[in-house]
């Protein structure tokens, strides 16, 4: 979908239908009481009867006899004004350009009302979110693609100074959800096509239309490194490893002294389980559980074609987790890059095992703040469901931050404690560690075992809850949710 701003009046603009957003218990006003006037009062008598409410999501569908300007009114639903949050806006916009897609729809445009508090360049940055996200698709494994798509946003700007701030905005909402959208492709494709090897190629891809420094280490520069539980994970698969390593270079000349931030994505691009193989059931969803990776790659991509005045790294330690003939077995121990021996007590509490030495490598960059996401425990999709990311850390102001940037970017973290007694449970009788700790409190264990490689402020983002959505939630469709890349953008701005 393209996004155009042109001068004018939306009323003059012809379009296949013309989207304006009304709070529910609201009547039209401005542009669309004119509209509805000058059609005989279509869409008040529609909301007089109750067909048209306003609640959030909600759409209706009007035809116009007029000749000129839109053929059609879609009105969505802003939900209660006193409830209003960027997320309304954006809710609406994904279920206007949802009903336009699927009535076949090509040209729409959006009468630009922003509600208080909201700017112009929010306004357009959020429809522009709100639109491409509904419209993800992911069809290229079937036969015949969809024709329903929207081909073009046209947003009318009342004066030059109007249609500088939403060319700014639509720029900016394209680069985020061409981003989310990115991390989406990477994390619905099949295990046998998104191997380690591809992951780095989309890295690289990145890299080269956005200005990125890529390192990829191999297995043999894994080993030099001394990266035991990396490596460790990867020996059952025939796919070869790929430690990723993205940086981009932002910040302003006096922000450089200090280290910069880095966000680590676990990259595990199918997880058997290993010897300590999963039931059959639904392991086919184990593909996304390389959504860690996905997200980091998308988010360094985004902020470098944002523009971000920061300093970030992106670490996606990928690999396959297999159950081959060379594959880790329980009982086995490997010695992770800071020196700390593991005891595996399951092949499949894997993910822990390459975030450590994620971990232990992201300390060469004396970072200011390190981030991890990762699809890591099951125990977490009982604690919080799909709602709620898991968020642990060494750091109140850090954590702080990452649930307030979660908010805004509906992307919601809430935070489990984190207390000493809890590492009990990791502590190994014959190694340091070891890579389970039993069921109770499975989410929180995980962190602590994470803890033990950090030695910087760092926060944990536990996303196997929300990865992945089942059903379809405005402006998600079914399938990779590619959450936390819209999270760490917001964190990112919010330092710039
Ligand atoms: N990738 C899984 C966690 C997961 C489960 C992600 C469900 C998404 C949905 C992880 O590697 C895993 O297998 N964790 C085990 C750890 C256990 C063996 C300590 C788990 O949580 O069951
Ligand atoms: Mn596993
Ligand atoms: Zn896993």
């Amino acid at each position: 979908m393209d996004i155009k701003i042109k001068k004018g009046a939306v009323s003059g603009e012809k379009s296949d239908a013309a989207v304006f957003m009304l709070f529910e218990g609201e009547k039209p006003a401005g542009a669309l009481s004119k509209i509805d006037g000058a059609q005989g009062g279509v869409i008040s008598r529609a909301i007089a009867s109750g067909e048209f409410t306003g609640k959030p999501g909600e759409t209706a569908l009007f035809h116009l006899a007029s000749k000129t300007g839109p053929e059609r009114i879609i009105l969505a639903g802003l939900g209660r004004r006193e409830k209003f949050s960027p997320d309304s806006l954006m809710r609406a916009a994904g279920a206007a350009a949802g009903l336009a897609g699927k009535t076949a729809l090509k040209e729409i445009s959006a009468y630009p009302a922003p509600p208080e508090g909201i700017s112009l360049h929010q306004f357009a940055s959020l429809t522009a979110q709100g639109m491409l996200l509904a419209l993800y698709n992911f069809d290229r494994f079937k036969k015949a693609e969809s024709d329903r798509k929207v081909k073009s946003l046209t947003l009318p700007a009342s004066d030059r100074a109007a249609e500088i701030e939403l060319k700014k905005g639509a720029a900016e909402g394209r680069i985020i959800a061409d981003s989310v959208n990115f991390a989406k492709d990477m994390i619905n494709a099949p295990a046998n096509e998104m191997t380690p090897s591809v992951m780095a190629a989309r890295a690289k891809a990145a890299a080269r239309d956005v200005g990125l420094k890529l390192k990829i280490l191999e297995a043999d520069d894994c080993k030099r490194l001394g990266m035991g539980a990396f490596l460790g994970v990867a020996m059952g698969s025939k796919q070869p490893p790929k430690f990723i390593v993205l940086e981009y270079n932002g910040a302003k000349p006096v922000d450089r002294r200090q280290g910069p931030y880095v966000i680590i994505g676990k990259g595990i691009t199918f997880d058997s389980g290993g010897i300590s193989i999963k039931p059959s059931e639904g392991m086919e969803k184990m593909k996304y559980d390389m959504a860690g990776a996905g997200a980091v790659i998308a988010a360094i991509r985004c902020a470098a074609a944002l523009k971000l005045p920061v300093n970030l790294v992106a670490i996606a330690p990928c690999t396959e987790n297999m159950p081959g003939g060379a594959a880790l077995k329980p009982g086995d121990m490997v010695r992770a890059m800071n020196g700390k021996t593991i005891e595996i007590i399951s092949t499949d509490a894997e993910g822990r095992l390459v975030l450590a030495d994620a971990l232990c490598y992201a300390a060469r960059y004396k970072p200011r703040a390190v981030i991890d996401i990762a699809t890591l425990t099951g125990a977490c999709v009982i604690a919080l469901g799909d709602s709620a990311i898991g968020l642990m850390g060494n750091d109140r102001g850090l954590i702080g931050e990452v649930i307030r940037a979660g908010e805004a970017a509906n992307e919601r973290a809430w935070e489990l404690p984190m207390w000493d007694e809890y590492l009990d449970a990791m502590k190994g009788d014959v190694t340091d560690l070891k890579n389970v700790g039993g069921r109770k409190a499975a989410t929180v264990t995980a962190g602590k075992f994470l803890q033990e490689f950090v030695d910087y402020p760092w926060a944990h983002l536990d996303i196997a809850g929300t990865a992945w959505e089942e059903k379809g939630r405005p402006y998600c469709p079914k399938g990779a949710t590619a959450i936390g890349v819209r999270l760490i953008v917001e964190f990112l701005k919010r330092k710039g």
